[in-house]
């Protein structure tokens, strides 16, 4: 099997450079790679790297994710998020190739406080969320046999993360401020990662299930409960905190005012993902814990 991944780079990518190279032969490129174009503002450049590589998996980890910097450029976050994913189905259609994509719940208006379905109607609330699901939209109409993930509150080791961000500020502050009322389920990449590993198995040998899944860890919290779990696992580790997980105050959204609107309600039903791929998502609790480990070891 050949795959190709974009987007190489990004939290997701990096860990998908990891679990799909058991599954083939991997190319592997990101917004500035040197031969085959890999920027998603240049439509016509992937077109012809699709073509070029003619592989029978397009993998999607690009995306412009900068929540609040993209209602100031929308023209650019639509290329990114829903023009550039429109060709790669395209040309997915063309070539008889799958194409794995990764989308948010940032498509719903986070009303409510049920687990979103897959069939439930969305309204994004922010220029990212409307051309997420633009993004959607064109791959669904293009035709093409694919597998969109919705996911939310995503973490990596590499770069910057909230946990990392909160375990700074517990060392800087006697207290914190934390937002209490945005629920959702912290999902590492390497999880997301994994499973599209297993999908892209499981579909090559079952085409009829393609479509739309929502996939996130298990359970549910809120920034603030994610903070305090952090802070709890960093005391126990031994490492010194100024700001106790008992001094983190819960705030409402409206306390940290921001360009773009998030969703309160980001719950997301994983049964049918669970369902056709007969797998198990772990709580959410598990994977920040081993994150939490691996930072903390690296200290
Ligand atoms: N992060 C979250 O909390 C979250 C939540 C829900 C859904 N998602 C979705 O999950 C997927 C992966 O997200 P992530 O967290 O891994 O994002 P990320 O860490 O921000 O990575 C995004 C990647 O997109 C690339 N990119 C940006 N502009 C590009 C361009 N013009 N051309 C080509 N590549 C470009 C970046 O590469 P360069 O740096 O080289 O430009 C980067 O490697 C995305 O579809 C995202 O919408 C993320």
């Amino acid at each position: 099997m050949k795959i190709l991944l974009f987007g190489k780079n990004g939290q997701v990518g990096w860990e998908l450079q990891r679990s799909l190279a058991p599954l083939g032969e991997l190319v592997v490129l990101d917004s500035d790679s040197a031969e085959l174009c890999g920027d998603f503002t240049d439509l016509e450049g992937i077109a012809q790297t699709v073509r070029a590589v003619a592989a029978d998996v397009i993998v999607n980890a690009a995306a412009h994710t900068a929540v609040d910097k993209a209602e100031s450029e929308p023209e650019l976050v639509r290329a990114i998020n829903a023009l550039a994913p429109g060709v790669l189905a395209l040309e997915a259609e063309r070539a008889n190739a799958w194409l794995v994509h990764y989308s948010t719940d940032y498509v719903f208006d986070g009303s409510g406080d049920k687990p979103w379905l897959e069939t439930d109607a969305t309204a994004p609330l922010s220029v990212y969320g409307a051309t997420k699901l633009e993004g959607e939209q064109f791959i669904r109409q293009a035709g093409c046999r694919h597998l969109i993930f919705r996911t939310s509150w995503v973490y990596g080791t590499r770069g910057g993360n909230f946990a990392k961000t909160m375990l700074r500020l517990a060392q800087e502050r006697d207290r914190l401020n934390v937002i209490d009322d945005q629920i959702g389920a912290p999902t590492g990449a390497d999880l997301l990662a994994d499973i599209t590993a297993h999908a892209i198995r499981a579909a090559r040998l079952r085409p009829e299930v393609s479509g739309l899944y929502h996939l996130v860890a298990g359970g549910e919290t809120s920034w603030h409960g994610y903070a305090s779990f952090v802070l709890d696992f960093a005391r126990r580790a031994g490492i010194t905190l100024k700001a106790a997980p008992e001094a983190i105050r819960p705030v409402p959204t409206s306390a940290f005012p921001t360009p773009a609107r998030r969703p309160h309600n980001s719950r997301m039903d994983t049964a049918k993902l669970q369902h056709t791929f007969d797998l198990n998502l772990p709580l959410w609790q598990t994977g920040v814990a081993r994150m939490l480990s691996e930072l903390l070891e690296k200290k």
